[in-house]
């Protein structure tokens, strides 16, 4: 399973980059807001720290608009990848670019019927969103599942299935046992997927011995 982590801060990312977690990095308008930072400044650094899948999400809400700003977007970096809404404008974009060979996150997507759209339309990469769908009393989690088994159903579907939106350890516990190829995870869940009181209890017991033998490695 590939991690990619869901943030445009830079300090964010550089203190997990020493982890080797990183395989890629999402952003989305709003986290370019929360950055307060230039997107394609801001995107152009994220890409020089990363070599991997680094997303960057057009604004513009038409079709000719979103291909003209992918194909910007794709101009920063040859790691970049163009994010799309899934909305009918998006596909027509998504198809565009696939066709140009500028990789794609259709992203906004909270059906499986959307997710069969975006891999007709030959996405790189579909973004359930998870977490807002529990937020509405409807589990993220199903929809991972009809993705993935759909995906399944066809050797010719290569759009990988990127689970965003997470918020918590257990969405991605369940992502990994589901096969979902990449979890796009906020950093402060990347750090809690490193807590368990028995490894604290664990390494506080072995400290307190091996202080008892009075030795050093070093
Ligand atoms: O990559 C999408 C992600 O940033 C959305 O997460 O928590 O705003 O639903 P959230």
């Amino acid at each position: 399973m590939k991690f990619f982590v869901d943030t445009a801060d830079v300090d964010e990312i550089k203190g997990l980059l020493d982890t080797g977690l990183l395989d890629g990095v999402t952003t989305n308008p709003s986290l370019i807001a929360k950055s307060g930072r230039n997107i394609l400044q801001v995107l152009e650094e994220i890409c020089v720290l990363v070599p991997g899948p680094v997303s960057g999400e057009v604004t513009a809400t038409n079709a000719a608009d979103m291909i003209r700003e992918g194909e910007k977007l794709a101009s920063i970096a040859d790691n970049i990848t163009v994010k799309l809404p899934l909305t009918f404008d998006g596909i027509k974009a998504c198809y565009a670019l696939s066709q140009k060979d500028i990789k794609t996150n259709v992203t906004l997507c909270f059906s499986a019927n959307q997710a069969l759209l975006a891999a007709k339309a030959g996405a790189t990469f579909i973004s359930p969103f998870v977490g807002r769908l529990d937020d509405i009393g409807s589990n993220g989690m199903d929809l991972i599942a009809d993705i993935c088994q759909i995906y399944s159903m066809y050797p010719t579907i290569e759009t990988e299935v990127l689970v965003a939106s997470i918020r918590n350890p257990i969405h991605l516990l369940e992502a990994a046992k589901m096969g979902a190829d990449v979890a796009t995870i906020p950093a402060k869940v990347i750090h809690q997927l490193f807590n368990h009181p028995l490894t604290d209890k664990g390494l506080e017991a072995f400290m307190k011995d091996w202080e008892s033998t009075g030795q050093s490695i070093l």
